[in-house]
């Protein structure tokens, strides 16, 4: 297995792109595949090495993409296959990678599978594509188990002939049976698919969700878990590491694997599994000093275990922008905690966003930005309810915020809505922007050395530039309780972080490479990161 030190994920900083909301070409208000060509120079400039795409196929969109009725076409809202082609070709020709998403616990109630499944009717093998079950009760009325899902409610919804079928997530997303032979190979179709038109990555959705026991039990009622982490699942990465290995090597599988064990963790990237797996840990964590090095120390020591490069992630489509969870008096994030009309300081938040992207960067291995981020967005929270999408709003009875906040499309120039998304004329965005987002333009941070556009540019050329960053060795520095120092590499480069309440005096240093916020003479005030020559 080839997972060399110079492997490119291993150091990689990798935009993730939520397509419907970066760029908007044909003027319907839902960014698009053309879009985003379109904006390419952008983010040559910024100096990312990768984008990740969020799902671009045919879908109904019930849950933004995320369920699938056509894994190997564009769904027409984003453009055509032809435009995903060109936008590979463009991307690798300013020195940009494609990462793609593929969901592989789940289709779309689109899906011809499905779609054939469901007329067949009860008992025809078309059905053990997917869970289908008949119900409990006397007439077959009741669910087949009470599991709940991550988007609150039941897991099962009843057909009209009396049969129920499993969806971990929304009722558009019938979750695949993944020990049929026909789904395993589908999916080993599907990665060659895109590998062959030279997608370098694939992100996998849900990872852990795949394998599930048959016996649908309830979770309290057997040791291993019926549909989580389940020891099965490993044999479904293992297999596509071994179709990914076809392509010479340098493709990668990056794993959405939300898993508080570390060690479970790191098992989803043994040599023979993925290359890589999103650090939640580190996002999900408060912005204090103890946990992080926490988080960092349990980071690097289960991946040293597997031979894997860690990553770092503030930001992506599902959470909270981390401008707005700074801001706020739990700076921790947990979706089962979101709620609406949170206080946020903005200022604060910024200024910590700031500081928390510095160390991300400054870490050992790659990082992950989500669009937006490199603007300061903050979280959009006052979205009126009846624009809102996203099916965990809806299924927790508009309890949960949902993620529609983050998904807000860009920004790029102007001082009116649409900001440059679409042109002047266009459709409306699909959700609105705030007019504040004046200020937040890449047409009005360009050029501003205090914005936080210019920074990103700033530090991610730092950081393409300074061979102990990216991969490779770090050690803690002395520092106090709420301070984090750390050197990297064999030369003298080091970041120090105050998160405490009060200003900090600064290693000795030759020279101050970069800090989040202006010092104070000597010493490191409060929220702030330094890089420093030593
Ligand atoms: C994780 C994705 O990131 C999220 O957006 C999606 O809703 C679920 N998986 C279900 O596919």
């Amino acid at each position: 297995m080839s997972d060399n030190a110079s492997a490119w994920w291993r150091n990689a900083v990798i935009y993730q792109v939520y397509p419907r909301s970066f760029a908007d070409a044909d003027g319907d208000g839902v960014g698009d595949l053309n879009g985003f060509r379109s904006r390419l120079p952008y983010l040559r400039d910024l100096g990312v090495d990768a984008v990740w795409f969020s799902p671009w196929y045919r879908s109904p969109m019930a849950d933004g993409g995320y369920d699938v009725a056509d894994h190997c076409d564009i769904d027409p809202t984003l453009g055509t296959l032809a435009d995903a082609e060109a936008l590979i070709q463009e991307a690798h020709a300013v020195g940009i990678k494609v990462i793609i998403d593929v969901v592989p616990n789940h289709a779309s109630t689109d899906h011809p599978w499905f779609r054939t499944a469901l007329a067949a009717g009860p008992g025809a093998p078309e059905r053990d594509l997917f869970y289908f079950r008949p119900g409990l009760g006397e007439h077959g009325e009741i669910a087949p188990n009470t599991w709940v899902s991550p988007f609150a409610g039941t897991t099962w919804t009843r057909v009209p002939d009396g049969e129920w079928y499993l969806h971990l997530f929304d009722a558009s997303q019938p979750d695949f049976n993944w020990r049929h032979p026909q789904v395993i190979e589908y999916f080993d179709d599907v990665l060659r698919f895109w590998f062959d038109r030279g997608v370098d990555g694939i992100r996998i959705d849900s990872a852990p969700l795949v394998d599930k026991d048959p016996n649908l039990p309830e979770v309290a009622a057997v040791e291993e878990h019926p549909y989580s982490d389940r020891d099965d699942a490993h044999i479904v990465y293992r297999r596509w590491r071994r179709v990914a290995e076809e392509y010479g090597g340098d493709r990668a599988l990056i794993g959405e694997v939300w898993l508080y064990d570390p060690v479970r963790f790191a098992n989803y990237l043994r040599p023979d599994e993925m290359h890589g797996a999103f650090n939640f840990e580190f996002l999900c964590s408060e912005w204090g000093a103890a946990r992080l090095r926490k988080v960092i120390d349990e980071t690097l020591a289960a991946h040293a275990e597997v031979g894997a490069a860690a990553s770092w992630v503030l930001n992506n489509h599902d959470v909270t922008r981390v401008v707005s969870r700074f801001g706020r008096a739990d700076t921790a994030f947990s979706v089962a905690t979101r709620r609406h009309d949170t206080p946020v300081d903005v200022e604060l938040g910024a200024r910590r966003a700031r500081a928390a992207i510095m160390l991300a960067l400054a870490l050992p291995g790659s990082v992950y930005l989500y669009q937006g981020e490199e603007l300061g967005l903050t979280e959009v929270e006052d979205i009126p309810f009846e624009l809102r999408t996203d099916p965990m709003f809806h299924r927790s009875n508009q309890v949960d915020p949902g993620r529609d906040g983050c998904r807000v499309p860009l920004p790029w120039s102007g001082d009116a809505p649409p900001f440059g998304f679409s042109a002047a004329d266009a459709a409306p965005p699909w959700l609105p922007q705030p007019a504040a987002w004046k200020a937040y333009s890449v047409q009005a941070q360009t050029g501003d050395p205090e914005s936080m556009l210019e920074f990103y540019r700033r530090m991610l050329r730092l950081r393409s530039a300074s061979p102990s960053l990216g991969d490779g060795p770090m050690s803690w520095l002395p520092a106090a309780p709420d301070v984090l120092a750390f050197a990297r590499g064999d030369d003298d480069f080091a970041c120090v972080v105050n998160l405490g309440g009060e200003p900090v005096e600064l290693p000795p240093h030759r020279e101050v490479i970069l800090a989040s916020a202006p010092l104070a003479g000597e010493r490191l005030p409060s929220d702030t990161t330094v890089w420093l020559r030593t």
